[in-house]
């Protein structure tokens, strides 16, 4: 039996190793041994919730407001402890936040190989995202198996010195996630969006919690949004509120109770697709999000200065805006007032793949470790 070990800390994360637990689930010969650290703690368990998963460990890192040194320090406690019990033949990690690094680090301490889902995404702006760059430049430099998402991916992983031979373009995992989820009619359960009228509304779908936007960007870009729903009577904003308190703060003193502004709680995977199906536009700072959208004909306007995922952009589907007032303003109304360039951001073409990274990435898993075993 050979033990694959995915460790699981944010939201993202547990949306994109989903489909590969339950394909390892599946496989014969194959154990997925899900390690949660909760660094996300709520967010985590309900997306885990929507797959019928349940993690194997369960780290219950989150503190409230955590620093980033506080979640490294617990990390790297909990994480050798489980590693050395378990020895799995393989440590897999996911795209870029403090789980992820740790996750290899730890991995590389004790010799074990690890595999790097999304790999090969960079800004080369080492605070933006933050700590996202360098988390995953630490994760490549450790990482024996590197599944890109594209061959932009692949590309910048071998102009890294990343040996062509261990870099397998397999698409994006969270497609095989949203194309499950999506087939799904699910009722909205927060009350505020049951009960919304939408008849006549167009919805603007609003997400952000980027560390490096904290404090004035933040300002900036929640004043654009008061702006938006100010001039377009139209239109209806859905915020679900990234529960990180720098987020909520700022959020709820800016736009609580604004006319035609729905505050709500992050929701479960189910409800959220839901949400971005019956929008008109998204806008947000979300790494996910620039993935999901293009595969329903969404398009985003992005709230930062940069981005790495410029596949999405090359399509069309996104618009990097940065973080300033006027301009997040500017784009939203021309996207609202002109179906020209609304139609031009409609594309029906991802980038991010076909919704079988999964089985790609089990299949090439099972390949390289047979090889290591019979060595
Ligand atoms: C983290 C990741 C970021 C990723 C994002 C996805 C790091 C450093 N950051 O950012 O890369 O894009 O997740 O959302 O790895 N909280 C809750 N309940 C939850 C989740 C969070 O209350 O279910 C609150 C807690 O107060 C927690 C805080 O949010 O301390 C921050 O969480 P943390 O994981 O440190 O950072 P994020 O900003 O969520
Ligand atoms: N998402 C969700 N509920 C929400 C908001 C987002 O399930 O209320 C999903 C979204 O579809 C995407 C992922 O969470 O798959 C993105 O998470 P986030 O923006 O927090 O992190 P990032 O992708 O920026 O790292």
């Amino acid at each position: 039996m050979l033990k694959v070990a995915l460790v699981v800390g944010t939201r993202p994360e547990a949306i994109k190793m989903a489909p590969i637990a339950l394909t390892l689930r599946r496989t014969r010969g194959m154990k997925p041994l899900l390690v949660l650290t909760a660094q996300h703690r709520r967010m985590c368990d309900d997306v885990l919730k929507v797959f019928n998963l349940k993690p194997d460990y369960d780290l219950d890192i989150m503190k409230p407001n955590q620093s980033l040194f506080e979640v490294t320090a617990r990390l790297a406690r909990r994480l050798e402890s489980v590693l050395r019990d378990e020895r799995p033949n393989i440590v897999l990690v996911q795209g870029d936040t403090t789980s992820t690094f740790m996750g290899s680090l730890c991995a590389y301490y004790l010799q074990i190989p690890v595999g790097h889902v999304e790999a090969g995404l960079r800004t080369y702006h080492k605070y933006s995202p933050f700590p996202e760059e360098i988390n995953r430049k630490l994760t490549t430099a450790i990482a024996d198996l590197h599944f890109a998402p594209t061959a932009v991916a692949r590309t910048v992983l071998l102009r890294e010195g990343v040996a062509s031979k261990h870099i397998f373009v397999v698409g994006n995992p969270v497609i095989d996630a949203l194309l499950h989820v999506a087939k799904m009619d699910y009722p909205f359960t927060d009350p505020k969006l049951a009960n919304l009228d939408l008849s006549q509304k167009r919805v603007i779908t609003v997400t952000a919690h980027r560390r490096e936007s904290h404090g004035k960007p933040f300002v900036a870009m929640m004043r654009a949004i008061k702006k938006i729903v100010r001039m377009h009577k139209d239109v209806v904003i859905v915020f679900p509120v990234h529960p990180n308190p720098n987020v909520r703060q700022s959020v709820e003193r800016m736009l609580d109770g604004v006319d035609r502004i729905v505050l709500v709680e992050p929701l479960d995977y189910r409800q959220f697709v839901k949400l971005l199906k019956i929008s008109y536009l998204i806008v947000t700072d979300s790494g996910g999000i620039q993935e999901e959208a293009p595969s329903l004909g969404k398009p985003v306007l992005l709230m930062r200065n940069v981005t790495e995922r410029p596949e999405a952009v090359k399509v069309g589907a996104v618009k990097v805006v940065g973080t300033a007032t006027q301009r997040i303003v500017e784009e939203c109304d021309r996207l609202l007032n002109s179906q020209t360039a609304y139609r031009k951001m409609v594309v029906r073409k991802n980038p991010y793949g076909d919704g079988k990274a999964s089985q790609k990435i089990v299949n090439i898993i099972a390949r390289h470790l047979g090889k290591v075993v019979c060595q």
